[in-house]
């Protein structure tokens, strides 16, 4: 039995477009800060006798889509650890799954570093980054404590995560929606990429913003950050919105805490805002700043609808298998 923690990540600079679908090699690269909340816990147990995978969420038995998405990853695994054994996983999210709030990434960088132990895979970080991103893009950030840098490559070898190093920075999440989003970041960059005019100039924009926030990072400029974070993050959107048919993530309520942290910094506080395919709107600040962040947004959405976080961990093993 092979038990793996990982915690979801938030992008400062956003990976949204795939140059490789059947890879998943990103358009562009990203750079993110893995939190030290709404961690994902999985468990992966091998099973010689059986002839299906079982795959449980919170206790549930995953139907649909995402058990093909988990059976899909455990055929990966097996072809490279060149076992046919079927796995039971057990996974279990304190994130609301689907919200926008990167539960695919814990979840996927969780049963990466699970699978590899059960399967007998010695992989270090990269191959972990590796192998996880073929789940889900933004996991291959998650295998990383801290901040992380994606580079997009141009294959599977050149496409991984590693740490960067920059100032402390912290994170408060304001809950708008926990609900499930409308449409799945796999279709609506999908789309975006095929229907959007504003596409082509998200990608060139997106570059360019990694090569600023990479010096940002080396200054340990938190207002340079937080600036290219709010900007990337709304480039970001733009681009999803010229879509055909639509997909606005965007709700009113999000819209008006983009204008809170505005407020906050006419204050003098410096807090910056993203937000991911959903309507839940991240704000960035100083480590030390957050929870001053947190109390002074509680003026714009219910106390219990902010989360305050920090850096975490990179996804690890708490369980290996005898
Ligand atoms: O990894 P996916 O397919 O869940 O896509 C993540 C996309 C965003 O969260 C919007 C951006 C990002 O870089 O995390």
């Amino acid at each position: 039995m092979s038990t793996a923690v990982a915690h979801p990540n938030i992008a400062l600079v956003k990976y949204w477009g795939k140059r490789d679908d059947a890879l998943i090699i990103p358009a562009t690269g990203s750079l993110s800060l893995t939190l030290d909340v709404f961690p994902t816990t999985t468990v992966v147990d091998l099973d010689g006798s059986a002839d299906a995978d079982e795959i449980l969420f919170d206790g549930v038995p995953a139907t649909g889509t995402a058990a093909a998405r988990i059976t899909a990853f455990l055929d990966l695994v097996r072809a490279l650890a060149g076992s046919s054994h079927r796995a039971r996983v057990d996974t279990r999210n304190s994130v609301p799954t689907g919200a926008g709030l990167a539960s695919s990434a814990s979840g996927f960088a969780a049963l990466a570093v699970a699978a590899a132990d059960a399967y007998g895979l010695a992989l270090d970080e990269r191959a972990l980054s590796r192998l996880a991103r073929r789940g889900s893009g933004s996991a291959c950030r998650s295998i990383i404590g801290g901040t992380a840098i994606w580079h997009a490559g141009t294959d599977d070898a050149t496409s991984f995560a590693e740490p960067i190093a920059g100032p402390d920075l912290g994170m408060v999440i304001a809950v708008v929606d926990a609900g499930a989003k409308a449409v799945s970041s796999r279709e609506a960059m999908r789309r975006t990429r095929e229907t959007s005019p504003y596409a082509d100039a998200w990608e060139r924009a997106a570059a360019a913003d990694l090569v600023a926030m990479q010096a940002a990072f080396a200054a340990g400029d938190v207002a340079g950050i937080g600036e290219l974070t709010e900007s990337n993050a709304l480039r970001m959107h733009a681009a999803i919105m010229g879509s055909r048919p639509p997909i606005r993530y965007l709700a009113p309520t999000s819209v008006a805490l983009f204008d809170a942290a505005a407020r906050l910094r006419a204050h003098g506080l410096e807090a910056y805002a993203t937000a991911d395919a959903g309507p839940n709107v991240v704000f960035v600040c100083a480590a030390a700043d957050v929870d001053i962040v947190r109390d002074a947004l509680t003026a714009d959405i219910a106390t219990g609808r902010l989360i305050a976080a920090h850096a975490g961990p990179g996804a690890h093993l708490v369980e290996a298998s005898a």
